[in-house]
C-alpha cells in the first residue's frame, strides 16, 4: 500500500481534488479539498496519472468540514463532497464551470452565475444502489463494487429514506428507488428479478425482468403545476425542485433573447418538462430516443399541440425553429447534437448540462458554429456531491450582432 503526503491544487471536473508528485505525475484525490496537505493511499496508478483516497489530513482547508452523514465515514460512496462545506461546495462549482468554459470552451470571461439555491439534504426523489449480503439496501463503497449497507440518507427525499431503512431486496443487484415527492407515489426497480422484495405498503415493485417483458410501471410527480407520469425505464429530474429551479432558468433565457419564438424544439426531451413549461403557446417539437419517455411525454402532453418524435438525435430530420432547448445526457450533445441546432436555424440554443467536461466541448462548438455564449447559470441539484448542473445561453451570432447595436 503506498501513502504519500501530497498538497491539493485544486479540483477537477468530476469532484476530485488535484495534487502532484514529486515526480510530476498527478493525483485525483476523493475525499480532498482544495488547499490542503493530505496523506493520500493510491488506490490506482498509471504512468501518467494515480488516483488515491484521503487517510489522514495535515494541513485542512478551511473549506473541511465534518461529514453530516455518518456512512461516509463507513466508505458510502454515494456522496463525494460531504467533507466540503455547503458554501464551498456552490462556489466550487462556479469556478469549474467558468474555467471548462475557458479552458475547453475558449470563451474569454464568460458570464457565469449562480442559480436559486437548493437544499442539499432530503431532495433527492431517486437513488440508486445495491444490497449487501443480507438483502438490505446499499450504496457502492468509494471507489470500488462493494456494497455498503445503509439505514439511512442525508441526501434522499424522506419517501425515499423509508424505503432505504426498511425494505428487503434479498439477492438483488441493482435496486432503483423513485418517488413523487408531491404525490407520494413510489416505485422501485429491481434487477433482475423483484420475487420475494419487501417494502412499505402502497410501494409499487416492478423487476427489471418483467419490464424486459413489457410490462409498464410509473409513478406521477407534480412540478410547475403539471403532473407527469414517469415510466420506470424514463428519466426524470433529481427532484421537483431542482426540475422547477432548472425550467425557471431556461425561461429566463428565453425571456431575455427569444421571447417572441414561436417554434420551439425540446431536443432530448424525456417526458416533456420543457416542452410542457417553457413550450406553452408555442408550437414545439420534441426529440427522444427512449420509447418510454416519448409514451410518457405524448400522454402528459395530451391537452397540448406539443409532437414527440422517437428517434436519436443523429437520425433526426430538423425543421426550421426559434429555440432549441437541448437536455443531453452526460455526453452532452457533440458534434452531432450541435448540428441538429445548427439546422434548425434556431436564434437561441438553451443547452442544460450535467457534466461540465460535456459542457465545455458543447461551448466550443457552438462556438464554431457561430453561436454566442451570453452566460450560465449553475443549479445545486446533487448537493454533496461534484455532479454540476448547469443552463447555459447560446445565440446566433447574428442576432447577437442585433441585440448588441
Ligand atoms: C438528462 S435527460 C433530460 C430529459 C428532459 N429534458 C427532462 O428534463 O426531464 C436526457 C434525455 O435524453 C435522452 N437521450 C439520450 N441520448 C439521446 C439521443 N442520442 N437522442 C435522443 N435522445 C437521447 C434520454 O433518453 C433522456 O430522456
Amino acid at each position: 500500500m503506498t501513502v504519500l503526503e501530497l498538497r491539493t491544487t485544486g479540483m477537477a471536473v468530476g469532484g476530485e481534488a488535484v495534487a502532484r508528485e514529486p515526480s510530476g505525475r498527478v493525483v485525483f484525490v476523493s475525499g480532498a479539498g482544495p488547499d490542503e496537505t493530505v496523506l493520500v493511499e493510491l488506490v490506482d496508478e498509471r504512468k501518467s496519472f494515480a488516483r488515491g483516497l484521503v487517510v489522514g489530513v495535515v494541513e485542512r482547508s478551511p473549506d473541511r468540514v465534518q461529514p453530516p452523514c455518518p456512512h461516509v465515514e463507513d466508505g458510502c460512496g454515494g456522496c463525494d463532497w460531504q467533507h466540503l462545506a455547503i458554501a464551498a461546495q456552490r462556489r466550487l462549482r462556479l469556478q469549474q464551470v467558468a474555467e471548462v468554459l475557458q479552458r475547453t470552451g475558449g470563451i474569454a470571461n464568460p458570464e457565469v452565475r449562480a442559480g436559486v439555491e437548493l437544499p442539499a439534504e432530503r431532495l433527492r426523489t431517486t437513488v440508486r444502489g445495491t444490497t449487501d449480503l443480507e438483502g438490505h439496501f446499499a450504496f457502492r463503497r468509494r471507489r470500488s463494487h462493494d456494497p455498503v449497507a445503509v439505514d439511512s440518507c442525508l441526501i434522499a427525499h424522506p419517501l425515499v429514506e423509508e424505503i432505504v431503512a426498511n425494505g428487503w431486496f434479498g439477492q438483488a443487484e441493482e435496486v432503483t428507488i423513485r418517488v413523487g415527492a408531491r404525490t407520494g407515489e413510489r416505485l422501485v426497480v429491481v434487477s433482475p428479478k423483484a420475487t420475494g422484495v419487501r417494502v412499505p405498503a402502497g410501494v409499487t415493485v416492478v423487476g427489471t425482468d418483467e419490464l424486459g417483458k413489457g410490462h409498464r410501471a410509473w409513478f406521477h410527480e407534480e412540478v410547475a403545476g403539471r403532473t407527469w407520469r414517469v415510466s420506470a425505464g424514463s428519466f426524470f429530474q433529481a427532484s421537483p425542485e431542482g426540475a422547477e429551479a432548472l425550467v425557471t432558468e431556461v425561461d429566463a433565457f428565453i425571456q431575455r433573447f427569444a421571447p417572441d419564438g414561436a417554434r420551439l424544439v425540446d431536443l432530448c426531451s424525456g417526458v416533456g418538462l420543457f416542452a410542457g413549461t417553457v413550450g406553452a403557446g408555442r408550437s414545439v417539437v420534441g426529440v427522444e430516443r427512449s420509447a418510454s419517455a416519448v409514451a410518457d411525454a405524448r400522454h402528459n402532453l395530451a391537452d397540448t399541440d406539443a409532437r414527440f418524435v422517437k428517434v436519436a438525435l443523429g437520425r433526426w430530420r430538423p425543421g426550421p425553429a426559434d429555440i432549441v432547448v437541448a437536455d443531453p445526457a452526460r455526453s452532452g450533445l457533440a458534434a452531432e447534437g450541435i448540428r441538429a441546432v445548427v439546422a434548425t436555424g434556431a436564434d437561441l440554443c438553451v443547452l442544460v448540462s450535467c457534466d461540465p467536461a460535456a459542457l465545455g466541448r458543447d461551448a466550443g462548438l457552438l462556438a464554431d458554429a457561430g453561436y454566442v455564449h451570453v452566460g450560465s447559470t449553475v443549479l445545486d441539484l446533487f448537493g454533496h456531491t461534484g455532479q454540476i448542473e448547469v443552463v447555459s445561453g447560446f445565440v446566433k451570432e447574428s442576432t447577437s450582432a442585433k441585440l448588441s447595436s
